[in-house]
């Protein structure tokens, strides 16, 4: 009987690991949650809990440092909040509008490129972290800072830092 209970509190211990608590949290997404628009024409797509995942791995390995919790570090007015990308010049509330935005950068107002000082794959002389990303971590990566707002709320890209 006890070797059993044990057998069993061992067997959910390696479920718990194997699983972990990021992709429980991604298995809880419903369909909605993860509803994107594909770029500036209205389409929308439901992302995978793959792609999800992918692009957390992304965010949190090249990203995070300047954007915890959709800020921006040096720049707050120009964080990843829903309404500033949407504000952005061009719009960056669509996919194609991030991914754009990750091979060259500009300035909020679109005047400006930015790609000596923003991280980007067109100069990944400059961003070797940026080196390996293909389309598709770029794509996952842009579709998890579109569904933050929805899932977090006004913890994704305040004024404040919510950790
Ligand atoms: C070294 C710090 C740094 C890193 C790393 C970084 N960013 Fe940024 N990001 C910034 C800054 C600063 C700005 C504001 C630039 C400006 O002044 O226009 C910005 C702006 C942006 C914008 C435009 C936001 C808007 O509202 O128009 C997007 C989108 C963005 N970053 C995505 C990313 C993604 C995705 C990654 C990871 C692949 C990343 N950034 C990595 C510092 C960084």
């Amino acid at each position: 009987m006890f070797k059993r209970l044990l057998l069993t509190a061992i067997a959910t211990l390696l479920f718990v690991f194997q699983f972990g608590i990021s992709d429980a949290s991604a298995l809880d997404l419903t369909n909605e949650d993860r509803t994107v628009s594909v770029d500036d024409s209205g389409d929308k797509i439901v992302l995978t809990l793959q792609q999800v995942k992918k692009g957390e791995r992304v965010f949190v390995d090249s990203c995070s440092y300047c954007h915890k919790s959709g800020t921006t570090k040096t720049n707050p007015n120009v964080n990843l909040s829903d309404k500033v990308l949407a504000n952005a010049e061009p719009a960056k509330d669509n996919i194609a509008g991030i991914v754009d935005y990750l091979k060259n950068p500009t300035t909020y107002d679109g005047d400006t490129d930015i790609s000596e000082f923003h991280p980007n794959t067109t100069r990944s002389d400059l961003f070797p972290m940026m080196r390996n990303l293909t389309d598709e971590d770029l794509e996952a990566v842009s579709g998890y800072i579109l569904i933050q707002p929805g899932i977090r709320g006004i913890m994704w890209g305040g004024g404040k830092v919510y950790s």
